[in-house]
């Protein structure tokens, strides 16, 4: 008898007293770790989906790790028979947006000027000779979120692409959402979420086909809390209300300038050129982050004549609305019910997601599943579609009611039984839109437009890129806008990092953008609660005049 051990979706027979880093060395999978299984490195981290109690109990190395998460060189099979279902922190097969599209800018048709320059054999960081070498020049780009990290190595000589990679964050063990992971930093003390995360950034580097020595310059764009982590600043502030930066208090007590950061890849861990340097973007203000300010670049906001608004759905929303004369911007807490947290059958985009769903007139659901293998839940873009399609066919009301005495509806029969919504699912998704909606009707209102005025809408990131436009028009995730004026263009902040890698001018250009921008604090909106109870509802989100005017 053994333990059925399923792992990144292989499976082997598990012997008793057999470590899951054992095992997955036995099926071929790369574990990540620098400390050859001591217990030290912190890196072998797994996250447990079934079968907790089959295994050993946490010992002193694992105090660290919440939920269910374990370090696989610890962790034992201790029972002689049963089903444990786990993986690594994934790479490859998880649907990270690593690319950008459709944009009014992009590293391709820059002028290049970056920090990092040659005088024959010299190489010169700001004109300081750094080293000698005649081998190429590089640098990396970094959108570092909290769910996924994208990396791009570039050749800061040619402005190309040398290599790319991306993969789960793995501070996850310090919980989903930047708050718990600001209250782990705050309670470990150590700098733990940072050197996990400068472990596996380490492994990426040493694998990508260059010296890393060659590396000479990093530029992060992240949210306000993982970008703070990641330069190991305190972040108590952001947690606090007024939600802000170390930087950006700083700044407002007149100790700094910016609230762009730099610091030493030495300092941060990376195994990059000593001398190399790390820069962090700037950040708007509060939970407005780095990566928002990256968007900005890569929409090339400052030069931007028509009116635009930018749009990143996720579990803080960003919005940034304006051109190149008046910037207004505003987060939005909508909790991860749309990148399937809190969602019964609900699950990032990985095989086995549900991507699509059509609901056929005799009531029957048509899907569409990510890659080959068996249905296992339902991501965001499922559940857009499958929350339009409820609507559209009078199966759930605007109030996310199922109008036929059904406290839940199956969606179709997975490998482990059912796949199904439940009305106490659809709140959590109502809520999460009616965030989204209270920032977009907060900021359209200060700035005194309706939706119909704007030129363009960019949908930025992941989730904005695969989601079905006449679905989240018809449930009001998006606003209600001709379709040709909206944009999907995937992961504009990784392209806005190379920009700022490539061009000095570009990233002073931002240096005073965003101290333009006017961020809209929702929670001091007196209308806000109104707004939010209004996009709670499931139907098109028109201007207000115009809503008006059609009642
Ligand atoms: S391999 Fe280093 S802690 Fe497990």
């Amino acid at each position: 008898m053994s333990v059925e051990l399923h792992f990144n979706h292989r499976i082997c027979e598990a012997a008793y007293g057999s470590s899951l880093f054992d095992c997955a060395e036995t099926m071929g999978i790369k574990v990540p770790t620098s400390c050859r299984k001591q217990g030290k490195c912190k890196e072998c981290l797994v996250e447990v989906l079934e079968g907790m109690e089959f295994l050993s109990r946490p010992g002193p190395a694992e105090a660290h790790l919440k939920e269910n998460f374990r370090l696989s060189c610890s962790c034992r099979v201790t029972t002689p028979a049963g089903v444990v279902r786990c993986h690594t922190m994934r790479r490859g097969e998880m649907r990270i947006e690593r690319h950008a599209f459709d944009l009014p800018a992009s590293h391709k048709n820059l002028r290049l000027e970056p920090t990092v320059t040659r005088d024959g054999s010299k190489i010169l960081l700001d004109g300081e000779e750094i080293e000698r070498s005649d081998g190429p020049i590089h640098g990396l780009a970094m959108d570092l979120g909290t769910t996924t990290v994208v990396l791009r190595l570039l050749n800061l000589e040619t402005g190309g692409i040398v290599a790319d990679t991306s993969f789960e964050n793995p501070q996850r063990f310090g919980g989903s959402d930047v708050m718990a992971r600001i209250h782990y930093d705050c309670e470990d003390g150590t700098k733990l979420l940072q050197r996990t995360l400068a472990g596996y950034l380490s492994h990426a580097i040493e694998e990508f086909p260059v010296e890393p020595n060659s590396i000479y310059e990093m530029v992060v764009a992240g949210n306000s809390t993982m970008r703070d982590l990641f330069f190991r600043l305190n972040v108590y502030p952001i947690g606090q209300s007024p939600y802000r930066s170390i930087t950006e208090v700083e700044m407002a007590e007149g100790r700094r300038p910016t609230t762009s950061v730099t610091e030493s890849a030495k300092r941060l861990l990376l195994p990059i050129h000593p001398k190399a340097r790390v820069y962090g973007l700037p950040i708007i203000s509060g939970h407005v982050g780095a990566d928002a300010a990256a968007c900005m670049l890569a929409m090339d906001l400052a030069n931007e004549q028509r009116l635009v608004a930018i749009m990143d759905i996720g579990t803080n929303t960003e919005l940034i609305v304006g051109n190149k004369d008046r910037i207004l911007a505003a987060s939005c807490p909508a909790g991860p019910a749309f990148e399937g947290g809190r969602v019964s059958c609900g699950m990032p985009g990985l095989p086995g997601a549900i991507e699509g769903v059509g609901i056929r007139g005799d009531g029957s659901m048509d899907i569409r599943v990510i890659g080959e293998g068996s249905v296992e839940g339902i991501c965001g873009s499922g559940l857009v579609a499958l929350l339009s399609e409820l609507l559209r066919t009078g199966r759930m009301n605007a109030l996310g009611r199922f109008e036929q005495d059904e406290d839940r509806i199956a969606v179709t029969s997975g490998e482990d039984g059912e796949i199904y919504l439940s009305e106490s699912d659809v709140n959590e998704l109502a809520q999460a839109k009616g965030a989204n909606v209270a920032g977009l009707r907060v900021v359209f209102n200060e700035y005194g437009i309706g939706f119909e005025d704007l030129d363009l809408f960019y949908l930025a990131g992941g989730f904005g890129r695969h989601i079905d436009l006449e679905s989240s028009k018809r449930i009001g995730i998006i606003p209600d806008i001709d379709e040709a004026k909206i944009r999907q263009v995937g992961n504009a902040s990784i392209e806005g990092a190379c920009i700022a890698l490539l061009s000095r001018a570009k990233r002073d250009e931002l240096e005073a953008l965003v101290k333009r921008v006017v961020h809209c604090r929702l929670e001091t909106d007196p209308n806000f609660f109104d707004y939010f109870v209004e996009g709670c509802q499931f139907k098109a989100l028109c201007s207000r005049q115009r809503a008006g005017a059609q009642a």
